[in-house]
């Protein structure tokens, strides 16, 4: 099976890339301290797919959000990945197809959408460089 390689390093803390794993679409997000602090906070809100930051991060890399960019409704690539992108109420994805929010660390917050999105597997090759899949 293939792996994609990608340079946290050189994404800018707010911002998100799209890479492309196993064809499909990646996300890759930077989360700010202000993000990171808000996603935490809502760990304890009642959520459809209950998950805490820390159990889609990597430990000590809780900054880096590694998500697959296909919403859990119907597969739409929601948006939100690149400059300007409208990223929903709550400020991470937003999926325009039927109208699905995720919030800054990918879990489903509003919409049709059942399940968070995707994280897939990946380690951390350097403090920087992470390899998926
Ligand atoms: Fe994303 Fe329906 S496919 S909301």
């Amino acid at each position: 099976a293939s792996t994609t390689e990608i340079d946290v390093g050189a994404i800018q803390p707010g911002q998100s890339i799209k890479a492309t794993f196993r064809k499909q679409p990646l996300f890759v997000k930077r989360l700010t301290p202000e993000e990171i602090a808000a996603a935490k906070k809502d760990d304890a809100v009642d959520m459809r797919d209950p998950a805490a930051l820390a159990e889609r991060t990597k430990e000590g890399h809780e900054d880096v959000l590694v998500t697959m960019g296909v919403c859990t409704h119907l597969g739409c690539v929601p948006l939100g990945a690149a400059e300007g992108e409208n990223k929903g109420e709550f400020g991470g994805y937003f999926c325009p197809c039927h109208g699905s929010h995720y919030d800054v660390a990918g879990r489903i917050r509003k919409g049709p959408a059942p399940k968070n999105l995707l994280v897939p597997e990946y380690e951390f090759k350097s403090d920087t460089v992470i390899r998926v899949g």
